[in-house]
Order: structure tokens, then C-alpha cells, then sequence
């Protein structure tokens, strides 16, 4: 086992390697020349990746890929991907050609409020407390005017700031709850940048009040951060054409489809395992969308699945309707994301995203991503109920089993052919091999 070593962040990064290699890699000329290879030849495009994180010693590639014909609010998008699950995309691509005959996604931003908490400990009167939030709101969202000045002339900021009383629930704890809007930014730094002068000039104002015991002024400011759930950023994409439109697919009916498929979407919204799943096919789509724009995944991936328990019990996201002969889809989702600051204009592929959708305002890129993740779903789904997943997914995943056992050129072009009709893994390839 290697001594714990001091300073790493500080070393070279050829030290860096050394230490790692030395300690961890068998000395291997292989993993070294690895990390080399995967470096930018470009000086510049390499100091970028070495300056988004800590430590960095090389880059960690994935496959970056478009999925074009997306009609989205009678707009044609080309959306960028980021993703290593070989079938995403093209289950995504045949998912957008056929609703884009059909009319095409429908998607509308239902409210866009963002927020934050001061979390503190009160030992006082519940309603004396109250009183003087209320009062004190203006001179609270007044205290952070420096900084929230170009968010309010872009039509942003604070809009309400109020107290929460979780007593009852954990002994004198009490909330802050605030209020954003952040227009076309993630805004986490700006509203975390507010709370925590905020919680300093409550914590000052309350001090100086007269309207308090000096026991009641000592409250303690546990923490002041946003919230990752969104339940009031929400956006909601559908699509639908009459039953007849489905056309028959993969040897049945469009009518057998259509109630085979809301029978599917009708189990995920009543069973925990399956709706986990359900929406794993949902997330396929939106973070390959979130990762190829610079978005934070980790949040919103946490606010989704938290949005989706918020009936008491996980419950599928999207859902299934099929009224009149009419057959329709819909996807509601919180999704707190943003078009300008973070590294939007730092990372050169997530600038060359953007432009590709054509530079969008948040509430653009939530319909984007949004529809995006309803495209996905349909996609698994369609699958699931008819010719089932792996037909597809081995399909693609093939190259991968063909490329870990070192075929060549010839023999990946021969593939193809050879397992149309056969089942393909490990084994099988490994038996194709040997024959070819
Ligand atoms: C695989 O990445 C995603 C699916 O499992 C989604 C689903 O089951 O709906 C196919």
C-alpha cells in the first residue's frame, strides 16, 4: 500500500503520472502512454480541460453524435449527444423521423422559479419571527443589489423571500425559502452567492432589532444553498396522432401497439422496479443532451428522480393517454438548466452545441431536452413491446464485442451479414471469429 502523499495537487503532471504509475499501475509504459495519447495536440483546447478541474492527467473521451429531424414546436432541431450507450441515438433518431411525420413534439415551459434556503436554528417565538421576515423582505432582497443587478435588468432575481417553520419536524430548525429566477442561466453560484449574504444581514438585522429577547437573537446559520429540486422549473413535452397513424408496426396492428404500449407505461406508473427503468430510458436521452451543452446532469438527474417520488411513492415520469382514437404521450419534468454562463462559453464543443441548436434561451433548450427525453422513451418503449430491447441494442453493441476481441477490418465488415438473423454474444462472436 503507497504512504499517503501531501502536496499531489501541487506536483508537475509528469510527477503526478509517475506517482500514480508508480503506485498504482505497475510502472506500465502502456496506462502512461494511454493517458498521452488522449491529451489535445492543441495547447490551447488542453489548458481548457486542465483548468475545469483538479489533478487533471489526461482526458476521458465519448462519443459525441447528432440525431437530426427533430421537430420540436414546428422547428427542425440537429440535437448534439454526448452518451456511451451504443442504441441511444439511433433508437433516438428513428423515434424523431417517426414523430416528425406525425406533427412533431409539442413542449411548453410551465414555470421557471428557482430556489434556495437559509437553514438556521431558532430557540424563539414562531410568529415574532414571521412578522419580522415580512417585514424585513425588501431590505433582505435590497442587501444583495450589488450583485443581483445584471440578473434583474436581463428580468431576473429575487422574487419573495419567506420563512419556513420545520420545528416540528427537526427541533428548532427554521428555513429561509427564496425565490429566483435566473432567465437563461443555471444561476447556481449567483443564487448561492445571494443566500449567503442574505443569511449574513438576517443574521445582523436580527441582532439589531429591539423586538427580540438577546436569547432569540442567537440564532445559528447552519447552511445557506440552493435546492436541486425544481418542483416550480417545470417543462412539459407531448406528442400524439390518431391511432390509425402508427401504422403497423413490427407485425402487429397499430391498435394492438397502441394498447400494448399504454399497458406498459400503465405498469410503470404502479410498479417501483419498473418505473425506476421506465425513466433510466428517459435519462438516456436528457443527459446525453444536458453533457453536449455543459449542463449539470448530477443536479438534474437528482430533481427529476425526487419530482417522480413526489406522490409518496417513485412513479413513472411520462404518461400514456388514449382518448377519442387518439394516442398521446406527455412528459413533465423539472429540469433546471441554463444556455449562458457556466462553461457555455469556455468549452469549445458545448459552445459548438449551442450553436447547433441555434443558440437557445433556456426555456428553448428545456423544450428541447425535454422532448428529447419523451423521443427516448417512446423509442424503448416501441421496442420493449414489440420486437424486444436486445435486438436492437446487440445490434449496435456487436462493433463493441467485435472490437474487444480483435477483429479485423474484414471480419467487422462480414459481421454484419452474419448476424442478421442470429443472436449475437460473446460466444457467438467469438465462434464467428473462428470461423472467419
Ligand atoms: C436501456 O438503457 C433503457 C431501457 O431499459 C429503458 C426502458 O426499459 O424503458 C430500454
Amino acid at each position: 500500500m503507497p504512504d499517503k502523499i501531501i502536496g499531489f495537487s501541487k506536483l508537475s503532471r509528469d510527477k503526478k503520472i509517475s506517482w500514480v504509475s508508480k503506485n498504482f499501475l505497475d510502472n506500465s509504459i502502456e496506462f502512461e502512454s494511454i493517458l498521452n495519447k488522449y491529451l489535445n495536440d492543441d495547447k490551447n483546447i488542453q489548458s481548457i480541460h486542465n483548468s475545469l478541474s483538479e489533478n487533471v492527467i489526461s482526458n476521458f473521451h465519448l462519443p459525441y453524435s447528432i440525431s437530426p429531424n427533430f421537430l420540436i414546436n414546428n422547428k427542425n432541431y440537429c440535437i448534439p449527444l454526448v452518451t456511451e450507450e451504443s442504441s441511444v441515438v439511433a433508437a433516438l433518431s428513428n423515434s424523431s423521423k417517426f414523430w416528425y411525420d406525425r406533427g412533431g413534439f409539442k413542449s411548453k415551459v410551465l414555470s421557471k422559479i428557482k430556489t434556495g434556503h437559509v437553514h438556521f436554528k431558532y430557540d424563539g417565538n414562531a410568529e415574532s419571527l414571521e412578522k419580522f421576515i415580512i417585514e424585513n423582505e425588501h431590505r433582505l432582497i435590497e442587501s444583495t443589489d450589488r450583485i443581483t443587478k445584471k440578473m434583474r435588468e436581463r428580468g431576473g432575481g429575487i422574487s419573495n423571500i419567506k420563512l419556513v417553520n420545520k420545528s416540528k419536524e427537526l427541533k428548532s430548525y427554521y428555513q429561509l425559502h427564496v425565490d429566483f429566477n435566473t432567465i437563461d442561466s443555471m444561476g447556481a453560484n449567483f443564487i448561492n452567492s445571494c443566500l449567503e449574504i442574505i443569511s449574513k444581514n438576517f443574521k445582523e438585522l436580527l441582532n439589531d432589532s429591539s423586538k427580540f429577547k438577546e436569547s432569540e437573537k442567537r440564532i445559528e446559520i447552519i447552511m445557506s444553498i440552493l435546492s436541486n429540486y425544481t418542483p416550480e422549473c417545470i417543462v412539459e413535452s407531448s406528442v400524439e396522432c390518431k391511432i390509425d397513424d402508427l401504422s403497423d408496426i413490427d407485425g402487429i396492428t397499430s391498435k394492438e401497439f397502441a394498447l400494448k404500449f399504454k399497458n406498459a407505461f400503465d405498469i410503470a406508473n404502479i410498479d417501483i422496479s419498473r418505473a425506476v427503468t421506465h425513466n433510466k430510458g428517459i435519462m438516456n436521452g436528457i443527459d446525453a443532451v444536458l453533457i453536449s451543452t455543459g449542463n449539470d446532469f448530477r443536479a438534474v438527474e437528482a430533481g427529476i428522480h425526487a419530482f417522480a417520488s413526489s406522490k409518496g411513492m417513485y412513479k413513472s415520469l411520462s404518461e400514456c393517454t388514449i382518448i377519442d382514437n387518439i394516442f398521446k404521450i406527455k412528459l413533465k419534468i423539472p429540469l433546471s438548466i441554463g444556455t449562458i454562463g457556466g462553461i457555455t462559453d469556455i468549452h469549445p464543443m458545448v459552445k459548438l452545441s449551442l450553436k447547433l441548436l441555434e443558440n437557445p434561451t433556456s426555456d428553448k433548450l428545456m423544450n428541447i431536452i425535454c422532448s428529447v427525453g419523451l423521443a427516448q422513451n417512446f423509442a424503448a418503449v416501441k421496442s420493449l413491446v414489440t420486437s424486444g430491447i436486445q435486438k436492437g441494442h446487440m445490434k449496435m453493441h456487436l462493433i463493441n464485442l467485435l472490437i474487444k476481441q480483435n477483429a479485423t477490418k474484414d471480419q467487422i465488415n462480414k459481421a454484419e451479414a452474419y448476424f442478421k438473423d442470429r443472436d449475437i454474444n460473446n460466444q457467438s462472436v467469438k465462434d464467428f471469429l473462428d470461423l472467419n
